[in-house]
This record gives structure tokens, C-alpha cells and sequence, in this order.
């Protein structure tokens, strides 16, 4: 299908530039500065577009192309350094300024030209950069200009456009526009929906797999039931297994509302393993927070290799709920130089090593970005509860117990947690929101019920605004609401004496407690 190149290096945005062209339809694959580009490379590309960088052209290490890309023909779109590098390249001057150009600025079109199509003559573009063009390369026009710099170019002959603004981001007005025409300039087809998604899927997949039985382990997560729901609609659901381990350590009616979406869906192979006591079993005595975490994912580890090998399937694949982002971020062949930010909690297990080592695994949503993940997932029924979950960490409510995690505590944190979640749905705030939580501290404090003097368990909840993990706001809850579900938790749930709110943004804080 027509696609849009993204030759990534290494700029922060990288990524949202691909998110809004496919959010006009437009099909678009990210790629590193130096992928070879080779026929079979350049088969369906319409357009190239060179990304960011957090260098500067004449850096030591900075990253190049090849200039064979602006002989190639296709039309080429240069953002920020990516217009200083072919400004460089070719036959331009590039300068560092004395005051780096941040935020918004405003701009002015000098000309008409198909890439402002519809786009007003002044608007406010968004700005980071630390060197500007101070001469243009050979054959090049100014099309806007800022205050004080070139803000962008075109060399029509050779259909190559600059722009030195972010139009990727949100901040930069009439961006998604900008993206868009640059698409209609390539002739790139608007045809990237979800039902094509799932046709190309359903092909790669089917003949991939043909008649073996496929293995997918489902953690109760958006990505892995999502992934689960589409393969039960592009394979014959026989050939589908499920797996799912209730390690005792999740949320309130977790396990029975997974299951029953993937039944309803049409599972004929659900697995489902109660592991609760070996959970437990293994956590007893530990309060050390990397003790704990060690525990249960060697649990994890373990209790996954036997009740796999009970399966007694033969040379099966391993189906994963790999994103997008995911293949980007663990720089496997995709934009090897986007900060890596998949975060060291997800480990492969020995299971997905083997079965990737033996080309055996299977990706159904590996080229997907969240959101479409979760649209993809409405769309084939999985429910709202699952497909607009919070994340959730795999060692589960085991990192939510401060301390020595009993059964007892478990319960005590399930019925609070519960009664909180609910209220921010309730309350229309749980999709603000993007990640909540309650921790039980390992301390009690005095409190009165009726006459007697009591000690309860502390609990904090714990709110934050986020758009991957890395970096975390405190959610700033109207007072009435934290009064309310206050509470609320402390009526319904005798065991938690005392309610707190966790006010530390990451960083310094992590998100989680432990
Ligand atoms: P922190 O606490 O490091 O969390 O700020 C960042 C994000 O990662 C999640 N998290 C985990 N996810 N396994 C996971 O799959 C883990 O061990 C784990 N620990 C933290 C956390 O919930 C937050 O979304």
C-alpha cells in the first residue's frame, strides 16, 4: 500500500509524525537515517520525510544520508534538522544561533505553495531548534519566514520541501493539514483504516501460520486481549489458545471480566491457571521491594513453563501483543535511534526467547499505536472496560502492598481499589486520567469508629497525568472529589482507618510505589 518513509534521527517527535499522517489516512512507516534504500525498501514509498535530531549537522557522530535519496525522484519533506541536513547537503549553510528558537512562534507564507494549501497566510508553527538556515542550498525558495529566520523552503524542481517548524506536534497550528498536503503532493493513497489493517493482518498471519495452533498469554491488559480478540476473528478459533495466570495479585473481578469478553469472542482454548497460592507462597516473608518483584516474576516464569508444557502443543507459534511503539522503542530493526523507553520491566521470558530464536512468534498488532489499538479493539468487541483500562504493572498488586503482601491485604486493597476506580467512571474522570491506583502502606494509624479508638491501615491513591510512564503530572482532583471517595473507602472498607493523596510527580517519584 502507498506508504510515507520516515527516515528517523532520533528527534523526540519522530514518532507523532507517522501518528498524524495515519490519522489522515495515510499509511506511514518509520525507519532509521541509514536504512539502505533499495528497491525492495522503496517499493511502495510516495514520499520521504526526514525527522528531527537532537544534533547538529556539523556535530561530531550526527547522523547523514545517503545523497542518493534527492535523486531519487520522490518528493521529500525536511523538519527542523531534517531541512538543515539537506541545507547542508546540499550546497547550503547552516548556522547555529545565538539564542535557541523555542516554543511558538509566528509565521508568515511568502507564497503560495501546495504544502500551505488551505493554511491561512500567518499562523503560530512550534519551534526547537538551536541552528537555522543562513543560506539556502542551490535551486531552493523561501516560503515563510519567521521574525528573524527562513522557517521554510522548496527546491520545485527537484520537489524537495524544508520546513524548520514541528507540524507534528499539537502546539503547531494547522499542522496535521501541512502533513496531509505534503501526502496529497506524493499521491499517497487515504486508505489506511482499521479494516485494511485487519485484511493485511489476516493475510500475513494466515499463511504465516497455516493450520498450526497459535499460543497467546493473556495478561488482562488492552494490548494482549486486543491481540486475542483478533486472532480469534482471523484464525479458526480451534488453532487459538489462550493462557491466562491469576497470580492472586489482580484487580477486583479482573480475571472473570477477561475471561468472559475472550469467551464471548469465541475462545475455544481458554486456559485459565490459578496460581494465587504459589503467588503467595513465594512472597511470604518478603517486604524488599526487588526481592518482592524477583519473586514473582520467577514465579511467573515458572508457573508459565508447566502449565504450557500440560499444553502438549507441537511446534506451535507464540503470538505477542507487540505494538508499534514497542518495535521502535526496543530499536529492533525499526527507528534504531528513537530514545529507547520501553522500560526495563519488560523482560522476555525464556518461553518468548525460544520461540523467537525458532521464528515462531506472531505480532498481530505490530503495527499499530495505542489508540488505534484500543479503536481496533472496540471495533471487534472487545468492551470498554478493557480497551480503556489504565495500565497496570505485571507483578500486580504485589507492588501495591507495601511490605509483606498477604491475602488479607490483597482483599483490603481490591475492595478500596474498586470502590475508587468506580468513582472516577462515575465522575467522567477516569479517561483524564492516565493512571490510578490505591497503595495499602504497611502502617496503621488511630482513628474513632463509634466510640472505640481503632487502627486502620493507611491507604494513598494515587493519580497522574502521563503520555507514556517516563514522565508523570500529579492529577489535580477537584478537593470534593478526594473528600467524597475518601470517604466512601473508609465507610465501605472497615480495614483502611485513614486515606491520603500522593502529591509527587515523576520524577522524582515513580509512579508506582515500590
Ligand atoms: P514507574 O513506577 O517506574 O512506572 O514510574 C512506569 C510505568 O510502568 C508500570 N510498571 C510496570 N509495568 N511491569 C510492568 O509491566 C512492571 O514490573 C512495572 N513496574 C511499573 C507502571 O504501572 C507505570 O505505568
Amino acid at each position: 500500500m502507498d506508504t510515507i518513509l520516515i527516515l528517523d534521527f532520533g528527534g523526540q517527535t519522530c514518532q507523532l509524525i507517522g501518528r498524524r499522517l495515519r490519522e489522515v489516512g495515510i499509511f506511514s512507516e518509520i525507519a532509521p537515517h541509514d536504512a539502505p534504500l533499495n528497491s525492495a525498501r522503496l517499493k511502495n514509498v510516495k514520499g520521504i520525510i526526514l525527522s528531527g535530531s537532537p544534533y547538529s549537522v556539523y556535530e561530531d557522530g550526527a547522523p547523514h544520508v545517503d545523497l542518493q535519496l534527492f535523486t531519487l525522484g520522490i518528493p521529500i519533506l525536511g523538519i527542523c534538522y531534517g531541512f538543515q541536513l539537506m541545507t547542508h547537503l546540499c550546497g547550503g549553510r547552516v548556522e547555529s544561533l545565538s539564542v535557541k528558537e523555542y516554543g511558538r512562534v509566528p509565521l508568515t507564507l511568502q507564497t503560495g505553495n501546495p504544502l500551505f494549501d488551505g493554511v491561512p497566510s500567518g499562523f503560530n508553527s512550534w519551534m526547537s531548534h538551536g541552528d537555522s538556515i543562513a543560506a539556502l542550498a542551490p535551486g531552493f525558495e523561501i516560503t515563510a519566514v519567521s521574525d528573524n529566520h527562513p522557517a521554510a523552503a522548496w527546491n520545485p524542481e527537484k520537489r524537495i520541501w524544508g520546513i524548520q517548524f514541528h507540524p507534528e506536534t499539537s502546539h503547531n497550528e494547522f499542522g496535521t493539514q501541512i502533513l496531509a498536503n505534503f501526502g496529497r503532493i506524493c499521491n499517497a493513497a487515504q486508505d489506511w483504516t482499521l479494516d485494511k489493517v485487519l485484511e493485511l493482518e489476516s493475510h500475513k498471519i494466515r499463511e504465516r501460520v497455516g493450520k498450526k495452533d497459535v499460543l497467546l498469554l493473556i495478561s488482562g491488559g488492552v494490548d494482549s486481549t486486543v491481540a486475542g480478540a483478533m486472532l480469534l476473528k482471523i484464525l479458526d478459533p480451534a488453532q487459538v489458545h489462550l493462557m491466562y495466570i491469576d497470580t492472586g495479585l489482580m484487580r477486583k473481578y479482573e480475571s472473570e471480566e477477561v475471561a468472559g469478553i475472550l469467551r464471548q469472542l469465541g475462545a475455544k482454548h481458554l486456559h485459565l491457571i490459578q496460581a494465587e497460592k504459589r503467588f503467595l507462597s513465594a512472597l511470604e516473608g518478603l517486604s524488599d521491594p526487588e526481592a518482592k518483584r524477583k519473586a514473582i516474576g520467577d514465579t511467573f516464569i515458572r508457573v508459565q513453563e508447566e502449565e504450557v508444557s500440560k499444553l502438549q502443543l507441537n511446534d506451535y507459534f507464540l503470538a505477542q501483543g507487540t505494538l508499534y511503539t514497542d518495535l521502535i522503542e526496543s530499536g529492533k530493526g525499526v527507528g534504531k535511534k528513537a530514545q529507547v523507553i520501553k522500560s526495563h520491566h519488560n523482560v522476555g521470558t525464556p518461553l518468548v526467547e525460544a520461540k523467537r530464536a525458532a521464528g515462531l512468534i506472531v505480532e498481530p498488532l505490530e503495527m499499530l499505536y495505542k489508540d488505534e489499538v484500543r479503536a481496533l479493539g472496540e471495533k471487534l468487541g472487545v468492551g470498554e472496560a478493557v480497551v480503556w483500562r489504565h495500565p497496570f504493572p505485571g507483578p500486580g498488586l504485589g507492588i501495591r502492598i507495601l511490605g509483606e503482601v498477604t491475602r488479607e491485604k490483597c482483599d483490603i486493597l481490591r475492595d478500596a481499589d474498586w470502590i475508587y476506580i468506580n468513582e472516577l467512571k462515575k465522575r467522567g474522570l477516569y479517561r483524564e486520567i492516565w493512571q490510578a491506583f490505591s497503595v495499602l502502606l504497611p502502617v496503621r494509624s488511630v482513628g474513632v469508629t463509634g466510640d472505640a479508638r481503632d487502627y486502620g491501615f493507611v491507604l494513598a491513591l494515587r493519580a497522574v497525568v502521563s503520555k507514556d510512564g517516563m514522565s508523570a503530572d500529579v492529577y489535580p482532583f477537584p478537593m470534593k472529589d478526594l473528600l467524597e471517595i475518601s470517604s466512601l473507602i473508609t465507610n465501605q472498607v472497615r480495614a483502611v482507618g485513614r486515606v491520603t493523596y500522593d502529591i509527587s510527580s515523576k520524577p522524582p517519584s515513580t509512579i508506582e510505589w515500590e
